[in-house]
């Protein structure tokens, strides 16, 4: 089994100071940073746009990626492309045209991600799987960081990972050092964490925890 990636959230960092948890997330050995956008209509809260998704991609090397909790997730492409995001998560719910989105990012040079809420099934993303390079299972519903994992959504990770067993499968939502290894075991590749690494005594020890509970 490959080695569990970890993309911590900023969700859950106190949004007037991203650039020292971000710090310690990269210097503690993440392998992406997780934006939750949030446009206030695909779900209620509103977060942050591509500026501050430009000043981490200025400041850090590491990887960004924007997963865009808006409606028409194509209008938003290109700002969080200049920006020097890398892969751009956008949801199936938000988007008529999903198959057309993920090879318009692929033309862009980026990554196209689809994702899937809780309510949504796994056949919703099976025409897109040639197109895309990541499929998002949320493990919550979106629109809040600290909600605890919603179990049914594991079988749908392993039951995904049967139709594509080469596609990276990233969860998002209850991941913490006491769930992450069912998902693990279920197939998921990539582990989006927010609450759980502001509660453990360093992101640092956070990162490792859930990369060890996977070995
Ligand atoms: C929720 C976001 C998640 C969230 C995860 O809408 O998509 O990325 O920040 O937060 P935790 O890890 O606290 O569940
Ligand atoms: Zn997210």
């Amino acid at each position: 089994m490959p080695e569990p990636q970890i993309c911590p959230s900023i969700l859950s960092c106190d949004p007037a100071n991203f650039m020292d948890p971000v710090r310690e997330m990269v210097e503690g050995g993440c392998d992406w940073i997780h934006l939750d956008v949030m446009d206030g209509q695909f779900v209620p809260p509103i977060t942050f746009g591509a500026d501050l998704a430009a000043s981490l991609c200025q400041e850090f090397a590491c990887p960004v990626e924007a997963h865009l909790m808006t409606m028409t997730p194509e209008a938003h492409f290109d700002g969080f492309i200049e920006a020097g995001c890398k892969r751009i998560l956008f949801h199936a719910e938000a988007a008529i045209h999903s198959h057309r989105l993920c090879q318009t990012l692929r033309e862009k040079g980026v990554e196209a991600g689809v994702a899937i809420n809780p309510g949504t099934p796994i056949e919703a993303v099976l025409s897109v799987l040639e197109v895309a390079d990541m499929i998002l299972v949320m493990t919550v519903n979106p629109g809040w960081g600290g909600q605890k994992l919603i179990q049914e959504c594991v079988d749908k990770v392993s039951a995904l990972r049967k139709i594509a067993p080469d596609m990276p499968i990233e969860v998002d939502g209850g991941i913490a050092g006491d769930t992450i290894r069912p998902v693990f075991e279920a197939g998921a590749t990539h582990f989006v964490a927010g609450s759980y690494l502001m509660k453990t005594p360093t992101i640092a020890a956070g990162i490792a925890e859930l990369k060890r509970a996977c070995v």
